[in-house]
């Protein structure tokens, strides 16, 4: 395996971890993914661990640069926010702690920005210019704004206070099952006002779906009516994974668009 066009990257969500070994050149899995759940207690410790049998299970890229996301707000590795994973993480220097355990440098960012760098370079948003929101609909709400290529870190639109409740909470993927709604319900009774308010926030040229669920954006998307063109990510939901790997080799100026 080329060492030079090869990263590694993991994905840390609020139900599994996933990683792969990524050709950086064209965004595609090197070897088969692996995922494991996201521990119940999800501590930085525990999981960490987990983190550290993903980077294990790919003894072919121990040189390759490691990148991890996270989903949560991350300053220069240090975590923020935990909405769905143990609130110990808050105040956590994530850089130091997976170095730590795994045993090699790595680079932390927040899981949609990371899948937005992913969709900048290989999927949906390539060669878009303007103002392109991507939205990952998970556990949680994810977004990452993209200008003209370069990534602004670190926005929370999944968090924006909608007729009185935080977004996620209702529109998310994990919301939907949770209620028991059909994707066409989900899609008309939550996605709908969420874009809607989104759209007329923002004005974005472009909004990319991504997340485990952009799998069967035909079940959902055709149901939204909002004036900006909204389109399935292309990387689905490999989109983290590859955009940890292509950050982590890019080192800190990996954290922009281009
Ligand atoms: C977090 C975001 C994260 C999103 C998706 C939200 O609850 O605040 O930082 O990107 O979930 O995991």
């Amino acid at each position: 395996m080329s060492q030079l066009s090869t990263g590694l990257g993991i994905d840390i969500g609020g139900t599994g971890i996933k990683g792969a070994p990524v050709d950086l050149s064209t965004g595609e899995f090197l070897a088969e993914r692996r995922k494991l759940p996201t521990p119940e207690h999800s501590d930085p410790a525990t999981v960490a661990r987990s983190v550290e049998k993903i980077v294990t299970h790919f003894p072919e890229a121990a040189d390759a640069p490691l990148g991890i996301t996270f989903p949560g707000v991350v300053h220069d590795g240090v975590v923020h926010t935990a909405a769905n994973l143990h609130k110990s993480w808050v105040g956590t220097d994530a850089i130091a702690l997976f170095s730590e355990v795994i045993g090699r440098p790595v680079q932390v960012l927040n899981d949609a920005d990371a899948a937005a760098l992913a969709e900048a370079r290989h999927g949906a948003a390539q060669d878009t210019s303007g103002v392109v929101l991507l939205t990952t609909l998970g556990t949680g709400i994810g977004t990452a704004l993209i200008v003209d290529g370069h990534l602004v870190p670190n926005t929370e639109f999944g968090h924006l206070e909608i007729d009185g409740h935080d977004a996620e909470t209702r529109a998310s993927s994990g919301a939907r099952q949770r209620d028991g709604l059909s994707y066409r319900d989900w899609a008309q009774q939550r996605l709908q006002r969420y874009y809607r308010v989104i759209e007329d926030l923002l004005w974005p040229t472009l909004i990319v779906v991504g997340g485990g669920v952009s799998r069967r954006s035909e079940e959902f998307l055709p149901y939204l009516d909002i004036r900006t063109p909204i389109v399935p990510a292309q990387l689905r939901n490999t989109a983290g994974v590859v955009g940890a790997a292509s950050a982590a080799s890019r080192g800190r100026e990996g954290l922009s668009g281009h």
